[in-house]
């Protein structure tokens, strides 16, 4: 009998003689090849699957924690059954899953330990590509930033929005809904009895929000880099194209392996540039820069907040929920993502030799993509928004800068002086917004401190505070609202976000009090507070910083986490550190 121990395997001979990182687990003679190879065939994976042919990991998000990416287990199947047409061998992995609507107190205060779990279950394994099983907000970003700082060959898998939320005849998008009605409820236009009944009509197939919230702008920022295959961004979930769409990625892989197309070929200056203007196209979330950032960083591409100015000049072709009516399946029959590109690309947009994961450019890949209702991707000279993209705002009152979606906001609100009322956190706003006596009028300016990264902590979905019930009674729907916090990609309004630095870390929103005058004015890009320096320094000396929580991760990430202007990382996660095999564990 032969004794494959002392038979190692040859390298593949289409990696043109370079040896694959899993050889040097699976390809080495005596007792740890032994080790490695035999504890892996208890599984049933014959021998020659360590011949030296390209091992896939396939890194799945699946949870039942996570709806919108509890089908991922049957979804890699799809993916496996690609790895192996394609002589690969497939190794589904678990990491930590980040479900929107469950976790507390927000999925982004674990984004960066998810994306660390990536990157060391990546370099510390036989692995020599990886499939990317993402879906809601977070997983992408958690998912890709850990894998470009080990820099494999990698394709993201989204795991597909909704259908369409139908509820009483009508469309019902997710999130986007759910702050619609429940207003609807304060204002005493709806009952609780048809809201609790919306909510099996909201979300009612497997999928992610099927609104151009932060897991569709994320899954469209995927397909933007080039990071995915084309139309990864809006086959429903439950298309049986969805699954051939993972099958394919699993082929593919192989061939980026054997072809060593890291991540970094794929994830350049102009990649993150496609996807600041797709962002503007779509009509993306705000959450999208703050990963964007993050990601860029990992793999060593300059991009600050600045450079969404870049989406500035960029029209809103794409008429979905938040910004507009339709939802993802609609945007999915109407082309789908490759219209938008293909728009770009030919208003002169789009960076179209960048190179994508199926080994085409980005513009080759939708030269002939083709609109079929233009009422959800209108034309470029007509488009649904002539103004869209992030607004990046400044001054006293955010030096280091400031969002707003002015696409999502009312219009009469982007330039307005108002009278502050300030919440000095989300407990007392709950406790306060209805209270009868709050001196609050549409014209005043919420202000929400202490809900950015440090402060929550992990910078929440908090934004879009709700209005007074007494101003929603009288028919008001948007008033400005300005806090360090995020805002769910689903929700709308005249909302300045991710003020830095937060006032958890002293910056100037920490100061403002009830009654100080503020000045928003977009076009002008400003944010300032009318209080002079002499006052401000005299609150700063009254100023103490909140208690920092003691233990655990908590108190690692908020003494590591960056502010919103640099994407929100931890500051010693910055960069990567490639994918060389580490020393042996035996
Ligand atoms: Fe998961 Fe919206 S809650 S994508
Ligand atoms: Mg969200």
């Amino acid at each position: 009998e032969q004794d494959p121990a002392q038979h190692p395997g040859q390298a593949d001979p289409r990696t043109a003689g370079r040896p694959l990182r899993s050889q040097a687990w699976f390809g080495i003679e005596g007792k740890d090849g032994f080790i490695h190879r035999s504890w892996m065939k208890n599984q049933g994976i014959p021998h020659d699957a360590f011949d030296g042919r390209p091992v896939i990991g396939i890194c799945n998000t699946w949870s039942e924690l996570t709806p919108c990416n509890a089908h991922f287990r049957e979804l890699a199947e799809y993916v496996k059954r690609g790895v192996r047409d394609a002589g690969g061998v497939p190794l589904e992995f678990p990491v930590m899953s980040l479900g929107e609507t469950n976790l507390r107190p927000t999925a982004m205060l674990f984004r960066n330990l998810a994306s660390m779990d990536v990157e060391e279950s990546i370099r510390g394994n036989p692995i020599d590509g990886v499939i990317l099983m993402v879906g809601c907000d977070k997983t992408t970003p958690a998912l890709l930033m850990g894998a470009a700082s080990c820099n494999v060959p990698a394709i993201a898998v989204s795991g597909g929005p909704m259908l369409n939320g139908r509820y009483r005849g009508k469309t019902l998008g997710s999130g986007t809904g759910v702050w619609q009605m429940s207003e609807a409820v304060r204002a005493g236009e709806m009952s609780k009895a048809a809201f609790v009944e919306a909510e099996s009509c909201m979300n009612r197939s497997r999928g992610h929000c099927m609104t151009m919230g932060t897991a569709s702008t994320m899954a469209s920022m995927v397909e933007a880099l080039g990071i995915g295959l084309p139309q990864n961004a809006a086959i429903p979930a439950v298309d049986a194209r969805r699954q051939v769409l993972a099958q394919m990625a699993g082929r593919r892989i192989v061939d980026l392996v054997r072809e060593d197309v890291t991540m970094d070929k794929i994830l350049t200056r102009q990649a993150f540039e496609n996807a600041i203007r797709v962002n503007a196209a779509i009509g993306g979330s705000t959450n999208a820069v703050v990963h964007l950032i993050a990601l860029a960083r990992r793999i060593g591409v300059p991009l600050s907040l600045d450079d969404w100015e870049l989406g500035s000049n960029v029209p809103c072709l794409v008429n979905l929920q938040p910004s507009g009516e339709h939802l993802m399946e609609d945007f999915y029959y109407a082309g789908g993502l490759p219209v938008v590109l293909r728009r770009l690309a030919e208003a002169g947009l789009l960076h179209a030799d960048a190179l994508t994961v199926n080994g085409s450019t980005i513009g080759a890949n939708v030269a002939t993509a083709e609109c079929f209702d233009e009422n959800v991707i209108t034309p470029f000279e007509t488009p649904f928004k002539a103004h869209a993209g992030i607004a990046v705002l400044r001054g006293n009152l955010a030096p280091r800068g400031a969002v707003i979606k002015p696409s999502a906001a009312s219009p009469h609100l982007l330039k307005h002086r108002g009278r502050a009322v300030v919440f000095e956190n989300i407990e007392e706003l709950h406790a306060r917004v209805d209270d009868e006596t709050l001196d609050i009028d549409e014209h005043c300016v919420m202000v929400l401190k202490g809900a950015g990264p440090r402060g929550y902590p992990g910078f929440a979905e908090v934004g879009n505070m709700p209005l007074p019930a007494k101003v929603l009674r009288r028919g008001i729907t948007d008033m400005v609202r300005i806090s360090d916090g995020r805002m769910s990609g689903t929700a709308y309004g005249a909302v300045v976000l991710h003020v830095a630095p937060e006032s958890a870390a002293g910056g100037p929103l920490a100061l403002v009090r009830t009654g100080d005058i503020i000045d928003l004015d977009v076009a002008a890009r400003r944010l300032h507070l009318e209080v002079d320096e002499e006052e401000l320094q005299r609150r700063r000396a009254e100023w103490s910083p909140p208690p920092l929580p003691e233990r655990g991760y908590y108190r690692l990430y908020v003494d590591h986490v960056l502010q919103a202007d640099e994407g929100c990382d931890l500051d010693f996660l910055v960069g990567g550190s490639g994918a060389a095999v580490p020393r042996d564990s035996h």
